[in-house]
Protein backbone atom coordinates (compact mmCIF):
# COMPACT_ATOMS: atom_id res chain seq x y z
CA UNK A 1 0.00 0.00 0.00
CA UNK A 2 2.80 2.36 0.42
CA UNK A 3 1.77 5.52 2.28
CA UNK A 4 4.22 7.58 3.71
CA UNK A 5 4.74 6.09 6.91
CA UNK A 6 5.56 3.61 5.51
CA UNK A 7 7.70 5.11 3.44
CA UNK A 8 9.32 7.05 6.28
CA UNK A 9 10.25 4.47 8.93
CA UNK A 10 11.07 2.15 5.87
CA UNK A 11 13.79 4.47 5.02
CA UNK A 12 14.52 5.14 9.21
CA UNK A 13 15.20 1.58 10.01
CA UNK A 14 16.28 0.51 6.22
CA UNK A 15 14.58 -2.52 6.18
CA UNK A 16 16.24 -3.48 9.42
CA UNK A 17 13.41 -6.21 10.72
CA UNK A 18 10.30 -4.16 9.77
CA UNK A 19 8.15 -6.02 8.04
CA UNK A 20 4.73 -4.17 8.53
CA UNK A 21 4.23 -1.01 10.20
CA UNK A 22 2.31 -0.19 13.04
CA UNK A 23 2.32 3.01 12.40
CA UNK A 24 1.40 4.33 16.31
CA UNK A 25 4.72 2.91 17.00
CA UNK A 26 6.33 6.32 16.06
CA UNK A 27 6.62 9.58 17.82
CA UNK A 28 5.15 11.18 15.30
CA UNK A 29 1.95 9.43 14.05
CA UNK A 30 -1.50 11.66 15.74
CA UNK A 31 -2.16 8.75 17.54
CA UNK A 32 -5.74 8.17 20.07
CA UNK A 33 -5.85 6.51 23.18
CA UNK A 34 -6.43 2.96 22.14
CA UNK A 35 -9.93 1.31 22.82
CA UNK A 36 -9.80 -1.24 26.26
CA UNK A 37 -11.06 -4.31 25.92
CA UNK A 38 -12.93 -4.78 29.05
CA UNK A 39 -15.12 -3.19 31.19
CA UNK A 40 -15.24 -1.84 34.82
CA UNK A 41 -16.95 -3.45 37.42
CA UNK A 42 -15.24 -3.03 40.71
CA UNK A 43 -13.83 0.89 41.26
CA UNK A 44 -11.45 2.02 44.26
CA UNK A 45 -11.73 5.94 44.96
CA UNK A 46 -8.44 7.86 45.06
CA UNK A 47 -8.23 11.50 45.62
CA UNK A 48 -5.86 14.30 44.94
CA UNK A 49 -4.47 15.52 48.33
CA UNK A 50 -4.28 19.54 48.48
CA UNK A 51 -0.72 21.43 47.41
CA UNK A 52 0.06 22.05 51.22
CA UNK A 53 -0.50 18.41 51.93
CA UNK A 54 1.69 16.98 49.11
CA UNK A 55 4.32 19.37 50.08
CA UNK A 56 4.80 17.68 53.43
CA UNK A 57 4.18 14.47 52.54
CA UNK A 58 7.12 14.48 49.98
CA UNK A 59 9.41 16.05 52.55
CA UNK A 60 8.66 13.35 54.95
CA UNK A 61 9.34 10.57 52.94
CA UNK A 62 12.83 12.20 52.37
CA UNK A 63 11.99 12.93 48.91
CA UNK A 64 12.00 9.35 48.02
CA UNK A 65 8.77 7.95 46.33
CA UNK A 66 9.17 4.74 47.60
CA UNK A 67 8.62 6.39 51.23
CA UNK A 68 5.28 8.10 50.64
CA UNK A 69 1.99 6.65 52.19
CA UNK A 70 -0.38 5.45 49.22
CA UNK A 71 -2.90 7.47 50.68
CA UNK A 72 -1.23 10.44 49.81
CA UNK A 73 -1.10 9.59 46.24
CA UNK A 74 -3.55 10.10 43.45
CA UNK A 75 -2.28 8.27 40.32
CA UNK A 76 0.19 5.35 41.63
CA UNK A 77 2.40 4.54 38.51
CA UNK A 78 5.78 3.80 40.99
CA UNK A 79 5.84 0.17 39.60
CA UNK A 80 3.95 -2.08 37.61
CA UNK A 81 4.68 -5.04 39.99
CA UNK A 82 1.82 -6.61 42.02
CA UNK A 83 -0.28 -3.52 40.84
CA UNK A 84 -2.67 -5.20 37.97
CA UNK A 85 -6.30 -5.41 38.48
CA UNK A 86 -7.28 -8.84 38.22
CA UNK A 87 -10.30 -10.21 35.65
CA UNK A 88 -13.78 -11.41 37.00
CA UNK A 89 -12.07 -14.89 35.49
CA UNK A 90 -9.16 -14.80 38.30
CA UNK A 91 -11.08 -13.43 41.14
CA UNK A 92 -13.52 -16.25 40.49
CA UNK A 93 -10.29 -18.83 40.39
CA UNK A 94 -9.15 -17.64 43.98
CA UNK A 95 -12.35 -18.95 45.79
CA UNK A 96 -11.47 -22.37 44.36
CA UNK A 97 -7.81 -22.21 46.54
CA UNK A 98 -7.15 -25.59 47.33
CA UNK A 99 -5.24 -24.90 50.91
CA UNK A 100 -3.68 -28.10 51.22
CA UNK A 101 0.09 -27.50 52.53
CA UNK A 102 0.69 -30.57 49.95
CA UNK A 103 0.02 -31.29 46.15
CA UNK A 104 -2.49 -28.66 45.81
CA UNK A 105 -4.53 -28.84 42.90
CA UNK A 106 -3.55 -24.96 42.07
CA UNK A 107 -0.44 -25.90 41.67
CA UNK A 108 -1.10 -28.47 39.26
CA UNK A 109 -3.08 -25.73 37.18
CA UNK A 110 -0.02 -23.66 37.14
CA UNK A 111 2.55 -26.02 35.77
CA UNK A 112 -0.11 -27.01 33.03
CA UNK A 113 -0.09 -22.82 32.27
CA UNK A 114 3.37 -22.60 32.17
CA UNK A 115 3.82 -25.25 30.27
CA UNK A 116 1.57 -24.27 27.55
CA UNK A 117 2.09 -20.83 27.42
CA UNK A 118 5.56 -21.39 28.15
CA UNK A 119 6.83 -24.48 26.67
CA UNK A 120 8.87 -24.90 30.24
CA UNK A 121 8.46 -28.78 31.59
CA UNK A 122 9.53 -27.84 35.05
CA UNK A 123 8.39 -25.08 37.74
CA UNK A 124 9.38 -24.57 40.88
CA UNK A 125 7.05 -22.16 42.43
CA UNK A 126 8.44 -18.85 44.81
CA UNK A 127 6.68 -15.86 46.52
CA UNK A 128 7.71 -13.39 43.71
CA UNK A 129 10.39 -12.98 41.45
CA UNK A 130 13.49 -12.21 43.18
CA UNK A 131 12.76 -15.79 45.48
CA UNK A 132 13.34 -17.13 41.82
CA UNK A 133 16.52 -15.07 41.50
CA UNK A 134 17.91 -16.44 44.62
CA UNK A 135 17.19 -20.06 44.05
CA UNK A 136 18.32 -20.00 40.17
CA UNK A 137 21.57 -17.77 41.01
CA UNK A 138 23.05 -19.04 44.07
CA UNK A 139 22.56 -22.39 42.00
CA UNK A 140 24.00 -21.99 39.16
CA UNK A 141 27.28 -18.73 40.19
CA UNK A 142 30.62 -20.11 41.82
CA UNK A 143 32.38 -17.19 43.36
CA UNK A 144 34.94 -15.30 40.66
CA UNK A 145 32.39 -15.98 38.11
CA UNK A 146 30.89 -13.43 35.47
CA UNK A 147 26.97 -13.25 34.43
CA UNK A 148 26.90 -11.30 31.28
CA UNK A 149 23.27 -9.93 30.93
CA UNK A 150 21.56 -7.26 28.66
CA UNK A 151 21.52 -4.61 31.31
CA UNK A 152 21.02 -5.26 35.24
CA UNK A 153 17.94 -5.06 37.31
CA UNK A 154 18.37 -3.91 40.65
CA UNK A 155 17.11 -7.53 42.73
CA UNK A 156 19.21 -9.49 40.08
CA UNK A 157 22.36 -7.52 40.51
CA UNK A 158 22.42 -8.22 44.46
CA UNK A 159 20.96 -12.26 43.95
CA UNK A 160 24.50 -12.71 41.39
CA UNK A 161 26.94 -10.75 43.89
CA UNK A 162 25.59 -12.29 47.02
CA UNK A 163 27.07 -15.64 45.99
CA UNK A 164 30.25 -14.14 44.62
CA UNK A 165 29.14 -13.57 41.21
CA UNK A 166 29.19 -10.25 39.06
CA UNK A 167 27.06 -8.96 36.55
CA UNK A 168 28.59 -7.82 32.92
CA UNK A 169 26.39 -5.76 30.54
CA UNK A 170 26.51 -7.19 27.00
CA UNK A 171 23.66 -5.31 25.74
CA UNK A 172 23.96 -3.30 22.29
CA UNK A 173 25.53 0.31 23.00
CA UNK A 174 21.84 1.52 21.50
CA UNK A 175 20.37 0.91 24.77
CA UNK A 176 22.47 3.61 26.21
CA UNK A 177 21.05 5.82 24.23
CA UNK A 178 17.93 7.28 24.89
CA UNK A 179 17.18 8.72 21.36
CA UNK A 180 17.86 5.72 18.97
CA UNK A 181 15.00 4.40 18.00
CA UNK A 182 16.19 1.18 17.33
CA UNK A 183 12.58 -1.55 17.09
CA UNK A 184 14.63 -4.17 19.40
CA UNK A 185 16.82 -2.16 22.29
CA UNK A 186 17.52 -4.92 24.14
CA UNK A 187 19.28 -7.46 21.95
CA UNK A 188 22.41 -8.69 23.50
CA UNK A 189 25.95 -7.51 21.55
CA UNK A 190 27.90 -10.56 20.65
CA UNK A 191 30.76 -8.69 20.41
CA UNK A 192 30.92 -7.59 23.75
CA UNK A 193 29.78 -10.72 25.13
CA UNK A 194 32.83 -12.73 22.73
CA UNK A 195 34.85 -10.34 24.79
CA UNK A 196 34.22 -11.42 27.93
CA UNK A 197 34.97 -14.99 26.63
CA UNK A 198 38.22 -14.49 25.34
CA UNK A 199 39.13 -12.48 28.43
CA UNK A 200 38.13 -14.33 30.88
CA UNK A 201 37.35 -17.60 29.28
CA UNK A 202 34.13 -19.64 29.22
CA UNK A 203 34.43 -21.54 32.59
CA UNK A 204 33.96 -17.85 34.21
CA UNK A 205 31.08 -17.19 32.88
CA UNK A 206 28.27 -18.79 34.94
CA UNK A 207 25.36 -18.39 32.49
CA UNK A 208 24.42 -16.10 30.26
CA UNK A 209 21.38 -13.70 31.42
CA UNK A 210 18.87 -12.09 29.01
CA UNK A 211 15.79 -10.11 30.46
CA UNK A 212 12.63 -9.95 28.12
CA UNK A 213 11.36 -6.43 27.49
CA UNK A 214 14.46 -5.06 29.05
CA UNK A 215 13.50 -3.00 32.40
CA UNK A 216 16.37 -0.90 32.86
CA UNK A 217 16.69 0.10 29.18
CA UNK A 218 13.29 1.63 29.12
CA UNK A 219 10.92 -1.53 28.84
CA UNK A 220 12.65 -2.51 25.34
CA UNK A 221 12.22 -5.93 23.65
CA UNK A 222 14.63 -8.38 22.26
CA UNK A 223 14.14 -9.72 19.21
CA UNK A 224 13.38 -13.40 18.00
CA UNK A 225 17.01 -13.18 15.62
CA UNK A 226 18.82 -12.44 18.62
CA UNK A 227 17.55 -15.21 20.99
CA UNK A 228 18.01 -17.64 17.92
CA UNK A 229 21.41 -16.55 17.37
CA UNK A 230 22.28 -16.61 21.16
CA UNK A 231 21.31 -20.01 21.48
CA UNK A 232 23.98 -21.11 18.44
CA UNK A 233 26.47 -18.71 20.01
CA UNK A 234 26.51 -20.58 23.80
CA UNK A 235 26.37 -23.63 22.04
CA UNK A 236 29.40 -23.40 20.93
CA UNK A 237 30.54 -22.73 24.38
CA UNK A 238 28.14 -25.07 26.37
CA UNK A 239 26.90 -21.83 28.07
CA UNK A 240 23.85 -21.97 29.73
CA UNK A 241 21.22 -19.44 28.53
CA UNK A 242 18.55 -17.92 31.48
CA UNK A 243 16.09 -15.70 30.41
CA UNK A 244 14.43 -13.41 33.30
CA UNK A 245 10.93 -13.46 31.73
CA UNK A 246 9.09 -11.21 33.50
CA UNK A 247 7.78 -9.00 30.94
CA UNK A 248 8.23 -11.81 27.91
CA UNK A 249 4.13 -11.78 27.03
CA UNK A 250 4.76 -7.94 26.54
CA UNK A 251 8.21 -8.78 24.57
CA UNK A 252 6.16 -10.94 22.67
CA UNK A 253 3.54 -8.57 21.82
CA UNK A 254 6.84 -6.20 20.29
CA UNK A 255 8.14 -9.39 18.12
CA UNK A 256 4.29 -9.83 16.71
CA UNK A 257 4.34 -6.21 15.44
CA UNK A 258 8.00 -5.44 14.19
CA UNK A 259 9.79 -8.76 13.91
CA UNK A 260 9.08 -9.90 9.90
CA UNK A 261 7.40 -13.45 9.80
CA UNK A 262 5.80 -13.11 13.08
CA UNK A 263 3.01 -10.48 12.21
CA UNK A 264 0.05 -13.41 12.53
CA UNK A 265 1.64 -15.86 15.02
CA UNK A 266 -0.33 -16.36 18.31
CA UNK A 267 1.69 -14.80 20.94
CA UNK A 268 1.63 -18.12 22.99
CA UNK A 269 3.33 -19.92 20.15
CA UNK A 270 5.66 -16.72 20.00
CA UNK A 271 6.33 -17.26 23.34
CA UNK A 272 6.83 -20.70 23.38
CA UNK A 273 9.47 -20.12 20.50
CA UNK A 274 11.39 -17.96 22.81
CA UNK A 275 11.71 -20.12 25.13
CA UNK A 276 13.14 -22.74 23.52
CA UNK A 277 15.81 -20.94 23.22
CA UNK A 278 16.70 -20.89 27.09
CA UNK A 279 17.82 -23.28 29.38
CA UNK A 280 15.58 -22.08 31.75
CA UNK A 281 13.86 -18.62 33.58
CA UNK A 282 13.19 -16.95 36.24
CA UNK A 283 9.69 -15.22 36.23
CA UNK A 284 8.41 -12.06 38.77
CA UNK A 285 4.51 -13.31 38.18
CA UNK A 286 3.23 -9.73 39.45
CA UNK A 287 4.28 -8.17 36.07
CA UNK A 288 2.39 -10.03 32.93
CA UNK A 289 0.40 -12.53 34.71
CA UNK A 290 -1.55 -9.51 36.27
CA UNK A 291 -1.63 -10.67 39.91
CA UNK A 292 -0.76 -9.11 43.20
CA UNK A 293 1.49 -11.66 44.22
CA UNK A 294 3.71 -14.76 43.39
CA UNK A 295 6.69 -15.81 41.16
CA UNK A 296 8.28 -19.09 40.03
CA UNK A 297 11.27 -20.35 38.12
CA UNK A 298 11.01 -22.85 34.83
CA UNK A 299 13.41 -24.65 32.81
CA UNK A 300 13.53 -27.92 30.34
CA UNK A 301 16.59 -28.77 33.02
CA UNK A 302 16.41 -32.23 35.09
CA UNK A 303 19.43 -30.20 36.88
CA UNK A 304 18.39 -27.34 37.48
CA UNK A 305 15.23 -28.39 38.08
CA UNK A 306 16.31 -30.81 41.02
CA UNK A 307 18.77 -28.63 42.57
CA UNK A 308 16.11 -25.84 42.79
CA UNK A 309 13.30 -27.86 44.50
CA UNK A 310 15.34 -29.01 47.13
CA UNK A 311 16.37 -25.15 47.85
CA UNK A 312 13.01 -24.09 47.62
CA UNK A 313 12.24 -26.11 50.72
CA UNK A 314 14.63 -24.19 52.36
CA UNK A 315 13.54 -20.56 51.35
CA UNK A 316 10.56 -20.58 50.26
CA UNK A 317 7.88 -23.66 51.60
CA UNK A 318 6.85 -26.98 49.50
CA UNK A 319 7.63 -27.11 46.24
CA UNK A 320 3.96 -27.24 45.55
CA UNK A 321 3.48 -23.68 47.19
CA UNK A 322 6.69 -22.44 47.30
CA UNK A 323 5.77 -19.75 49.28
CA UNK A 324 2.30 -18.89 47.28
CA UNK A 325 -1.56 -19.40 48.66
CA UNK A 326 -3.04 -22.18 46.33
CA UNK A 327 -5.44 -19.27 45.85
CA UNK A 328 -2.60 -16.99 44.48
CA UNK A 329 -1.26 -20.08 42.35
CA UNK A 330 -4.68 -19.95 40.86
CA UNK A 331 -4.46 -16.05 40.09
CA UNK A 332 -1.19 -16.51 38.40
CA UNK A 333 -2.13 -20.15 36.54
CA UNK A 334 -5.21 -17.57 35.04
CA UNK A 335 -3.40 -14.59 34.56
CA UNK A 336 -0.68 -15.99 32.50
CA UNK A 337 -2.89 -17.46 30.33
CA UNK A 338 -5.03 -14.02 30.21
CA UNK A 339 -1.81 -11.34 29.71
CA UNK A 340 -1.29 -14.03 26.82
CA UNK A 341 -3.67 -12.92 24.35
CA UNK A 342 -3.00 -10.51 21.50
CA UNK A 343 -6.33 -7.85 22.18
CA UNK A 344 -5.02 -7.61 25.83
CA UNK A 345 -1.40 -6.76 25.02
CA UNK A 346 -2.19 -4.40 21.88
CA UNK A 347 -4.24 -1.90 24.10
CA UNK A 348 -2.13 -2.79 26.99
CA UNK A 349 1.41 -1.67 25.21
CA UNK A 350 -0.75 1.27 23.31
CA UNK A 351 -2.18 3.06 26.69
CA UNK A 352 1.66 3.23 27.89
CA UNK A 353 2.67 4.34 24.03
CA UNK A 354 -0.50 7.38 24.48
CA UNK A 355 1.49 8.14 27.52
CA UNK A 356 4.49 8.43 25.46
CA UNK A 357 3.01 9.99 22.30
CA UNK A 358 1.50 12.93 24.40
CA UNK A 359 4.48 13.96 26.11
CA UNK A 360 7.00 13.57 23.10
CA UNK A 361 4.43 15.52 21.22
CA UNK A 362 4.74 18.40 24.31
CA UNK A 363 8.50 18.05 23.43
CA UNK A 364 9.14 16.40 26.78
CA UNK A 365 12.85 13.96 26.91
CA UNK A 366 11.72 10.54 26.83
CA UNK A 367 13.29 7.49 26.38
CA UNK A 368 12.30 6.23 22.32
CA UNK A 369 10.64 4.78 21.31
CA UNK A 370 8.10 3.82 24.33
CA UNK A 371 8.40 0.59 25.81
CA UNK A 372 6.08 -2.16 26.94
CA UNK A 373 5.21 -1.18 30.80
CA UNK A 374 6.61 2.34 31.04
CA UNK A 375 7.18 5.39 29.99
CA UNK A 376 10.94 6.97 31.13
CA UNK A 377 11.85 10.23 31.37
CA UNK A 378 15.60 11.63 30.76
CA UNK A 379 16.28 13.42 33.47
CA UNK A 380 19.88 14.44 32.08
CA UNK A 381 17.84 16.55 29.38
CA UNK A 382 15.03 17.53 31.33
CA UNK A 383 17.19 19.22 34.51
CA UNK A 384 20.48 19.89 32.85
CA UNK A 385 21.11 22.46 35.24
CA UNK A 386 21.71 19.61 38.26
CA UNK A 387 24.79 17.75 38.45
CA UNK A 388 25.03 13.66 38.45
CA UNK A 389 25.52 13.53 42.42
CA UNK A 390 22.57 16.58 42.79
CA UNK A 391 20.20 12.98 41.51
CA UNK A 392 18.04 14.71 38.61
CA UNK A 393 16.06 11.61 38.37
CA UNK A 394 15.36 11.56 42.08
CA UNK A 395 14.91 15.17 42.19
CA UNK A 396 12.61 15.27 39.02
CA UNK A 397 10.52 12.28 40.55
CA UNK A 398 10.08 14.04 43.55
CA UNK A 399 9.15 17.21 41.56
CA UNK A 400 6.28 15.30 40.44
CA UNK A 401 4.41 14.11 42.90
CA UNK A 402 4.85 17.31 44.51
CA UNK A 403 3.34 19.22 41.23
CA UNK A 404 0.28 16.21 41.00
CA UNK A 405 0.24 13.90 43.37
CA UNK A 406 1.59 11.31 40.70
CA UNK A 407 4.05 9.20 41.80
CA UNK A 408 6.97 7.52 39.96
CA UNK A 409 10.25 5.96 40.39
CA UNK A 410 13.66 7.15 40.32
CA UNK A 411 15.81 4.46 37.55
CA UNK A 412 18.90 5.87 37.37
CA UNK A 413 22.37 6.38 39.40
CA UNK A 414 20.47 5.91 42.68
CA UNK A 415 19.54 2.52 41.54
CA UNK A 416 22.60 1.87 40.10
CA UNK A 417 24.12 1.82 43.51
CA UNK A 418 27.96 1.62 44.17
CA UNK A 419 30.75 -0.06 42.82
CA UNK A 420 30.79 -3.52 44.82
CA UNK A 421 34.61 -3.56 44.40
CA UNK A 422 35.60 0.12 45.22
CA UNK A 423 32.33 1.38 46.81
CA UNK A 424 32.18 4.14 44.38
CA UNK A 425 28.93 5.70 42.93
CA UNK A 426 27.94 4.67 39.64
CA UNK A 427 26.45 7.06 37.32
CA UNK A 428 24.68 5.16 34.61
CA UNK A 429 24.46 6.91 30.78
CA UNK A 430 20.64 6.34 31.66
CA UNK A 431 19.33 8.73 34.48
CA UNK A 432 15.95 7.75 34.09
CA UNK A 433 12.32 8.56 35.71
CA UNK A 434 10.18 5.80 35.47
CA UNK A 435 6.27 6.72 34.65
CA UNK A 436 4.76 2.49 34.90
CA UNK A 437 1.25 1.91 34.42
CA UNK A 438 0.03 -0.70 36.20
CA UNK A 439 -1.88 -3.13 34.16
CA UNK A 440 -6.17 -2.41 33.41
CA UNK A 441 -5.86 0.09 36.58
CA UNK A 442 -5.52 3.27 35.25
CA UNK A 443 -7.77 5.68 32.30
CA UNK A 444 -6.49 7.07 29.37
CA UNK A 445 -7.86 10.27 31.27
CA UNK A 446 -5.33 9.17 34.00
CA UNK A 447 -2.47 8.93 31.39
CA UNK A 448 -3.28 12.64 29.86
CA UNK A 449 -3.73 13.93 33.87
CA UNK A 450 0.07 12.71 34.24
CA UNK A 451 1.16 13.84 30.85
CA UNK A 452 -0.21 17.41 32.03
CA UNK A 453 1.89 17.71 35.45
CA UNK A 454 4.82 16.53 33.22
CA UNK A 455 4.36 19.05 31.07
CA UNK A 456 3.57 21.78 33.44
CA UNK A 457 7.28 20.69 35.08
CA UNK A 458 8.77 20.75 31.81
CA UNK A 459 8.17 24.31 31.04
CA UNK A 460 9.75 25.73 34.88
CA UNK A 461 11.90 23.11 34.93
CA UNK A 462 15.01 25.53 35.55
CA UNK A 463 13.64 26.83 38.61
CA UNK A 464 13.53 23.08 40.27
CA UNK A 465 16.33 22.66 42.89
CA UNK A 466 18.50 19.47 43.50
CA UNK A 467 18.90 17.12 45.89
CA UNK A 468 21.85 15.91 48.56
CA UNK A 469 21.38 12.59 50.32
CA UNK A 470 21.42 12.52 53.81
CA UNK A 471 20.84 8.42 54.23
CA UNK A 472 21.72 5.82 52.38
CA UNK A 473 21.08 1.94 53.29
CA UNK A 474 23.49 -1.03 52.25
CA UNK A 475 21.26 -2.84 49.61
CA UNK A 476 19.47 -1.58 47.51
CA UNK A 477 19.71 1.91 48.67
CA UNK A 478 16.86 3.13 46.54
CA UNK A 479 13.97 1.78 48.58
CA UNK A 480 14.85 3.75 51.82
CA UNK A 481 17.63 6.27 50.87
CA UNK A 482 16.84 9.86 51.89
CA UNK A 483 17.22 13.42 50.98
CA UNK A 484 17.36 17.08 51.59
CA UNK A 485 16.12 20.05 48.91
CA UNK A 486 19.08 22.17 48.10
CA UNK A 487 19.57 25.52 47.40
CA UNK A 488 18.90 26.66 44.28
N1 LIG B 1 13.28 -9.07 37.26
C1 LIG B 1 12.77 -7.96 36.70
C2 LIG B 1 13.09 -7.64 35.30
C3 LIG B 1 11.96 -7.11 37.47
O1 LIG B 1 11.46 -6.01 36.89
C4 LIG B 1 11.68 -7.45 38.81
C5 LIG B 1 10.89 -6.58 39.66
C6 LIG B 1 12.25 -8.62 39.34
C7 LIG B 1 13.03 -9.41 38.54
C8 LIG B 1 12.02 -9.03 40.77
O2 LIG B 1 10.72 -9.48 40.94
O3 LIG B 1 9.66 -7.84 42.50
O4 LIG B 1 8.62 -10.07 42.05
O5 LIG B 1 10.69 -9.89 43.39
N2 LIG B 1 10.61 -5.40 39.32
C9 LIG B 1 9.79 -4.45 40.07
C10 LIG B 1 9.83 -3.13 39.38
C11 LIG B 1 10.12 -4.38 41.52
O6 LIG B 1 9.21 -2.21 39.94
O7 LIG B 1 10.43 -3.00 38.32
P1 LIG B 1 9.89 -9.31 42.30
Amino acid sequence: MGNRWDVKYKNLFQGLYISSFNKESFSDYKMKPPAEPFKIKVIEPVRVPSEQERKEAIRKAGFNTFLLLSDDVYIDLLTDSGTAAMSDNQWAGMMLGDEAYAGSKNFYNLEKSVQDVLGYKYLVPTHQGRGAEHLMYSNLVKPGQLVPRNMYFTTSKVHVELPGGKMVDVIIDEAHDPENTNPFKGNVDFNKLQKYIDDYGADKIAFVNVEMNVNMAGGQPVSMENLRKLREFCNNYKLKIIFDATRSSENAYFIREREKGYENTPIVDILNEMMSYSDGCIYSSKKDCLVNIGGFLATHDKEIFEATRSMVVVYEGLHTYGGMAGRDMEAVARGLREGAQYEYLKYRVNQVRYLGYLLMEAGVPIVKPTGGHAVFLNALKFLPHLARDQWPAQTLSAAIYEDSAVRTMERGAISKGRDSETGENIFPKLELVRLTIPRRVYTNTHMEYTANSVINLYEKREIIPGLKMVYEPKYLRFFQAKFEQLPL
